[in-house]
């Protein structure tokens, strides 16, 4: 069997809900892997999560949880998205399984008998939410140089994998395979990083429950990184079947984000398979970050996780496209918006801004404008070639190497710009060759052959765009009265490939455009909502704080209403009078007359405030306050919660 065209994402952590960014490395490895399946290859596209260590124990702790149940329940969300996104992978790991706890143990003791890995004592610092040691010198004023949260000193006897054995042998390899380690600013950090001198790596912790346990020591526990990285060779069946790992191994391309790069994926990763004899992966890219529209890295801190299914709901309901369509324009977007290796800010305005520009006008404009003249003309039925057609048909090999070009280099970007470039040269040939006029001057076989060209270039956009959105080529295919699973296959990404013949089907637009007003109106009323929200917690953030003695100046007491009545004038405005207990009735003005009516005010016991000074609201006088919870308006008015003397001093 040849071997197979094997991509990797990271495994993700269980201790959060899937987001954009987790979303974003793995759809970028599925374009990859259609696109290697699209061209007849066999293809091994592996993702899964990483369900030990200290974090995920705690968490689990912390939502009272047996931790097995937790991370099945959390596992399962990863699946759920990546079936939402269109996420075709052949092998879902995760590291709880049987089959990867004995893969990891039997690494373990075959580079305990090479001498790979010994025995010693690790003092330091730890950071539990990224499961990371640290040196001294990365430490920042006792946090964590990647997350900013503070890091546990620890001191144990821990085993360490000889990374520095093989510091040299990388950075040779490095110098010599520049497509190692992509893009190449990365590289470079990742050679400055070795330079500086690869410390052995610490791969055990004290022995916990839910980690994998090291063989023949019953005080150690796996560190989760180790275990982690060992999936990669999981997946391709390391180490009962070889025959399987040969057709397998080494991986094509192993996706992630620029965090896990130089720590362990550039070097524990390799060190770890040079000591198992093992071929290196061909590329490891490192791609950057996805940062909220505040320009923060997405974190829980910071609770400005961006989720795909809600951006993609809220194209829908702006659009009115699909879910799927919406999906689909979704991972376009994210691949198209940012060069692969760059940080990017998420805004839903470049969004929909992309969706309105890229796909309903130059995608969808050729399809809008191309079927309906085929139905006109030539009754739906796709002409034969004729003489003077293929006119298109450099353009569409262009794009088509050009494309290969790019992905080859895992440079999504630049793949779909060679692709828009064939859509452009589709629209202004239809424009300069109008087949309106055409048809007008009886020249039928120009025409046809400009119809059919036209036409073609939309199905090889299908074929070519498959990878990305694979439901809106299904749905091109569709309007063409092609069968998709004929159609979308890389060898047909030429001039000249549509049957004629074919009958084309009349079908809604696939990218309904967006209003741009209605969106602007949406989410400025949004943003005004949130400010507000914000100014309000700054004042309660500002508020100074009183001493006992001044609460003390407060009369509050309980009170009953006596009697309510509007004031003229004045809508929100009530006058009440209240027995607070005194001599006489207390004439108070109260901002509640539209959210409470006179009859259920009557009667009710309150809480005022009885030594506010006098004022005149509206010309009548006020003594004093009702109390209510509410910024704004009075969402309920504080009483007492058992019949008490009115007159009763609340403290
Ligand atoms: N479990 C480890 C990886 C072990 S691989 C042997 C881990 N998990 S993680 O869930 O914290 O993050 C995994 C990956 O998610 C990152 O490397 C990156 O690919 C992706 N992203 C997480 N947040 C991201 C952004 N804000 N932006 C882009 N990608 C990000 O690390």
């Amino acid at each position: 069997m040849s071997k197979a065209f094997y991509v990797t994402t990271p495994i993700y952590y269980v201790s959060g809900r899937p987001h954009l960014g987790s979303a974003y490395t793995t759809i970028a490895a599925d374009v990859l892997a259609r696109y290697h399946a699209l061209r007849g290859e066999r293809v091994v596209f592996a993702t899964g999560t990483d369900e030990h260590g200290e974090k995920v124990a705690r968490e689990a702790a912390a939502a009272g949880k047996p931790v097995q149940v937790y991370v099945d329940e959390m596992a399962q969300a990863y699946v759920d998205l990546w079936e939402q996104l269109h996420i075709r992978y052949d092998r879902f790991i995760r590291t709880s399984e049987p089959q990867h706890v004995r893969v990891v143990q039997a690494v373990f003791s075959k580079l305990l008998e090479t001498g790979d890995i010994y025995l010693g004592e690790y003092a330091g610092w730890y950071c539990v939410p990224c499961e990371a040691h640290l040196l001294e010198s990365e430490v920042q004023e006792g946090c964590c140089p990647d997350c900013g949260r503070a890091v546990e000193r620890i001191s144990q006897p821990a085993y360490f994998l000889r990374t520095s054995r093989y510091a040299q042998r990388l950075l040779d390899h490095i110098e010599a395979n520049e497509e190692f380690i992509l893009p190449d600013t990365r590289r470079r950090e990742v050679i400055g990083f070795i330079r500086q001198g690869l410390q052995d790596a610490c791969i055990s912790r004290a022995r916990s429950d839910w980690d994998i346990p090291v063989p023949g020591d019953d005080t150690q526990s796996v560190y989760v990184w180790f275990d982690a990285l060992i999936n990669y060779l999981t997946v391709a069946g390391y180490p009962d079947n070889s025959a399987q790992m040969g057709d397998t191994w080494p991986p094509d391309v192993q996706l992630m984000g620029k965090d896990i790069l130089p720590r362990f994926h550039a070097t524990i990763w390799p060190a770890l398979l040079m000591a198992l004899g093992l071929p290196l992966p061909r590329t490891l890219f490192a791609h950057g970050w996805w940062l909220a529209d505040t320009g923060d890295k997405m974190s829980k801190s910071k609770g400005n996780f961006i989720y795909p299914q809600e951006v993609a709901e809220e194209l829908c309901e702006l659009s009115g496209a699909r879910t799927a369509v919406a999906i689909d324009a979704l991972r376009y977007f994210v691949l198209r918006e940012v060069p692969f290796g760059l940080d990017g800010t998420f805004g839903l305005r470049t969004f929909i801004g992309r969706f309105n520009a890229d796909l309903a006008n130059d995608l969808g404009n050729l399809l809008n404008r191309s079927l309906p003249l085929v139905d006109r003309y030539l009754g739906g039925v796709v002409p034969e070639p004729g003489p003077g057609a293929g006119e298109l048909a450099d353009d569409i090999a262009a794009a088509r190497d050009g494309v290969e070009a790019a992905l080859a280099v895992a440079d999504y970007r630049g793949a779909l710009e060679a692709i828009w470039e064939l859509l452009g040269k589709g629209n202004k040939f239809l424009d300069t060759r109008e087949p309106w006029t055409l048809h007008r001057d009886g020249k039928m076989v120009e025409l046809q052959a400009v119809l059919y060209d036209v036409l073609d270039v939309v199905r090889s956009v299908a074929i070519l765009i498959s990878p990305f959105m694979p439901v809106v080529a299904e749905d091109i295919c569709d309007q063409l009265g092609l069968e998709p699973s004929e159609a979308l296959q890389w060898r047909l990404v030429e001039g000249g490939k549509l049957p004629p013949g074919t009958r084309t089907r009349k079908e809604s637009p696939i990218f309904p455009r967006v209003d741009m007003a209605r969106m602007e109106a949406k989410l400025q009323a949004r943003e005004a909502a949130v400010e507000k929200d914000k100014d309000e917690e700054r004042q309660e953030a500002t508020t100074p704080l009183l001493s006992f003695d001044e609460f003390r100046q407060m009369d509050l007491r309980v009170a009953r209403v006596l009697s309510a009545e509007k004031i003229a004038g004045a809508d929100k405005l009530l006058k009440l009078q209240v027995d607070a207990g005194e001599p006489t009735p207390r004439q108070l003005v109260a901002g509640i007359a539209q959210e409470f009516s006179v009859d259920e005010l009557v009667g009710k016991l309150v809480v005022v405030i009885t030594n506010l000074q006098p004022a005149k609201i509206r010309g009548v006088e006020s003594n004093g306050m009702v109390l209510a919870a509410g910024a704004e308006k009075a969402l309920a008015l504080l009483t007492v919660d058992r019949d008490c003397p009115v007159g009763t001093r609340i403290r």
